[in-house]
């Protein structure tokens, strides 16, 4: 089941996000207000009542940026941020998204894999994006 994520579920992203090095970094604080912003939203797939991924983004004008995702380590592999990822964007292009786009790290396999899974594609690449030598894909999409 994917819902958006409310503040008593700000804990458990936290939880999984740090046991994902490679996703954004953000701690309880942080997933706390961005899910009070209005322009964001927290999808969660929850899997026998816990949160087990999610997915992070903000939109507005038309325009939808990825800004995270993550899965629990234990469930990787198991379609999860595909089904997250395909979610959102059916719920962005509901609320009149028209573009999405989002940046990750040039050798983050599994991550671009997935994009490009969901038909995103690479439309450019910010070299030190994420420190020297650590480069970016801007990845998008219209929808
Ligand atoms: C990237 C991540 C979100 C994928 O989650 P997941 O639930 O395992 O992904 P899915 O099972 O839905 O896989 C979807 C597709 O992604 C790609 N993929 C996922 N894991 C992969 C891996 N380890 N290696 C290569 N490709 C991979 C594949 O194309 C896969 O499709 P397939 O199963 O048909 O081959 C997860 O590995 C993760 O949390 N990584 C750390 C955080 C991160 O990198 N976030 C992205 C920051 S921009």
């Amino acid at each position: 089941m994917i819902l958006l994520a409310r503040s008593c579920h700000a804990a458990a992203l936290a939880e999984i996000e740090a046991l994902q090095p490679l996703a954004a970094g953000w701690k309880k604080e942080g997933f706390e207000s961005e899910i009070l912003q209005a322009c964001a939203q927290i999808y969660c797939f929850f899997k026998d009542h816990q949160i087990v991924g999610f997915l992070a983004l903000r939109s507005a004008g038309g325009f939808a940026e990825i800004l995270n995702v993550a899965v629990a380590p234990a469930k990787t592999k198991q379609g999860i941020a595909s089904s997250l990822l395909s979610h959102a964007l059916a719920c962005i292009k509901e609320q009149n998204v028209t573009q999405v786009s989002l940046e990750v790290a040039k050798d983050n396999q599994a991550a671009v894999a997935l994009y490009q899974k969901a038909g995103l594609v690479i439309l450019g690449e910010r070299k030190d994006f994420y420190g020297p030598a650590k480069h970016a894909f801007i990845m998008g999409k219209n929808l």
